[in-house]
């Protein structure tokens, strides 16, 4: 759809990334990188005293202590981290069960790993966990599950009793989880991201995902991190050393020094938050019905009646090409590619984007 975009010289909220200016902090953490002489190869698991900072931030969010020499690993972002983790966990034939609508990355890096995806499809306007189905495939065996919470593209959230069912329902199966978290400070409403690291059950199996592009709008500095208990980020290891061995490293500097800012992460939810009601407020009365969005840059809308006759991605492409809006249908988020009636809009970008790309969706009727 950006490629669309693009031809059409089209206001673009399909892709998921920040369309503003990040903060000078980052130039300046840069330069001084570049000033330390941090022009060489990190260590192999990263940059310590920016493992030392996640530490310190996991351990106050979530009370886990993990060991930064041992339970932390700097990775090319998000999606290395989630390959990696496939790569460790996954075997030949192994089952993995993921939720529908999802990152487009989970089922490739499962068959690439030589892995068979079990994909279930989340319930309701919530998009709740389908627990019976889940539980059914559990009886015929998964080596893992992933999860996503805050969740692209649906915007909900996972509660801590979520976490603790899941915990449960997997205690005594020796399945792993891949929780990818990289919205995790995108929440919004006074609600909090539960993370697999504080529940009890799931720690110990678990391999967090995060990203720094999220949280710092440098969404093209391709950085992130994943932590598990020892005995699996050893494994993970082994594969992040023959995948990338390390990544950059002035980056990893710079992101440390912001870390020491806890503003950073601690206003992101509001920040986002003012967006988000921008835009929705822009729809209101509008024949485009608003699914709720809890957390993540992504908010769902239900195509109006007047589109009925159009696929999702027909309406899409009818969108970008006949009224200049980019929006993401939501039937690729779905292993059939099924029709599913919603659009996904980024409301990740300047207020005068939202107002203009609202003026436009409210000429639809
Ligand atoms: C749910 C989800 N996971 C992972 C990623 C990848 O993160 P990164 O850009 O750090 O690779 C994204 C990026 O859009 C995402 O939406």
């Amino acid at each position: 759809m950006s490629a669309l975009a693009q031809t059409h010289n089209a206001l673009n909220l399909a892709q998921g990334f920040p369309g503003f200016e990040p903060s000078p902090e980052i130039w300046q953490g840069l330069q001084d990188a570049c000033k330390k002489g941090l022009y060489q190869y990190a260590p192999m698991p990263g940059y310590l005293p920016l493992r030392e900072s996640i530490a310190q931030n996991v351990f106050q969010r979530f009370g886990f202590s993990a060991d930064p020499q041992t339970e932390i690993t700097i990775t090319a972002g998000g999606t290395q981290a989630l390959y990696s983790a496939f790569t460790a966990l996954v075997e030949t034939g192994d089952r993995v069960a993921y939720f529908e609508p999802a990152y487009d990355s989970y089922h490739p890096a499962i068959l690439l790993n030589g892995g068979i995806p079990v994909p279930l499809a989340l319930q309701g306007e919530q998009f709740e966990i389908p627990w019976d189905s889940l539980e059914k495939e559990l009886k015929k065996g998964l080596k893992a599950i992933v999860i996503n919470s805050p969740h692209n593209p649906s915007g909900s959230l996972l509660s801590a009793q979520d976490l603790t069912k899941l915990g449960r329902l997997i205690e005594n199966h020796t399945t792993f989880v891949i929780s990818d978290e990289v919205y995790e400070h995108i929440v919004f409403d006074g609600q909090f991201h539960a993370g697999v690291l504080q529940e009890p059950l799931l720690k110990d199996r678990s391999i967090v995902v995060s990203s720094f592009g999220k949280i710092y709008h440098v969404t093209g500095f391709k950085l992130g991190y994943a932590v598990a208990a020892s005995p699996i980020m050893k494994e993970f290891r082994k594969i992040h050393q023959f995948q990338v061995f390390a990544v950059h490293s002035a980056s990893q500097h710079m992101f440390y020094l912001m870390m020491q800012n806890p503003k950073h992460h601690q206003e992101l939810g509001s920040f986002y938050a003012g967006l988000r009601d921008a835009f929705r407020m822009g729809l209101e009365g509008s024949a485009w019905e608003l699914l709720p969005c809890k957390g993540t840059y992504f908010q769902l809308i239900k195509m109006p009646d007047s589109l009925s006759n159009m696929t999702d991605l027909q309406a899409a492409e009818w969108l970008c090409q006949e009224k200049g809006l980019a929006l993401i249908p939501l039937s690729p988020f779905y292993s059939d590619g099924r029709n599913t009636g919603y659009l996904r809009a980024c409301f990740a970008k300047p207020s005068q984007q939202l107002v203009a790309a609202t003026d436009i969706l409210r000429t639809i009727s």
